[in-house]
């Protein structure tokens, strides 16, 4: 598939990834059996993990859908990033984060460091992707689908350019066009 001149090759299928969402859905049933917690998918990217997770979880649960926004105050350097929509209190409450992939993990520590702020009883996070500069510096993701390298991927919610989040598996970008 050719988007906007990059050419993207198969990279994870719809059964594999299918696969993975169930064991990771399974490990989150166990360990909080005796919790209520508060899924937070991170909008856009995470909204078909987020959905296709949601349908194995089997204990009670809330789910509430966040942003983050590209920059906070006059700035439009993108550097201060800012977490929106949040319309529940989370004061006491167990959160999982479900994230599309973390890369630099800039993000991800932005919005743990808010989330933290807000009283919460316990903060976790769910990614189906972590790339290697996250795991390089020890970012720490409880719950991870894949461990890739440090090349972009699209689809499954993943998007180039806004363009490519419909496609149900995963794809990425071929090196040395
Ligand atoms: P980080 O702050 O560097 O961890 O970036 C995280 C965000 O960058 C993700 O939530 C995605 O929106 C975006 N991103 C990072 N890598 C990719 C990729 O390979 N494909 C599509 N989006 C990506």
């Amino acid at each position: 598939m050719n988007i906007k001149g990059i050419e993207f090759v198969e990279f994870i299928g719809e059964t594999e990834i299918e696969k993975k969402i169930q064991a990771l859905a399974s490990e989150i049933n166990q360990l909080y059996a005796d919790k209520t917690p508060v899924f937070l998918p991170v909008l856009n990217g995470s909204f078909m993990f987020a959905a296709d997770l949601l349908k194995h979880i089997t204990i009670p649960c809330r789910i509430s859908f966040v942003k983050v926004s590209s920059y906070d105050g006059l700035s439009s350097t993108g550097q201060l990033k800012t977490l929106i929509g949040l319309e529940e209190s989370l004061f006491k409450q167990d959160v999982i984060v479900v994230e599309d992939i973390v890369d630099t993990g800039l993000t991800l520590q932005k919005i743990l460091d808010e989330l933290r702020a807000l009283g919460t009883r316990s903060v976790e996070v769910i990614s189906l992707l972590r790339k290697k500069p996250a795991r390089d510096k020890g970012i720490n993701v409880r719950f991870t689908g894949f461990d890739i390298e440090d090349e972009f991927v699209l689809g499954y919610g993943l998007d180039y350019d806004g363009l490519g989040r419909n496609q149900r598996n995963l794809l990425k970008a071929q090196r040395n066009q």
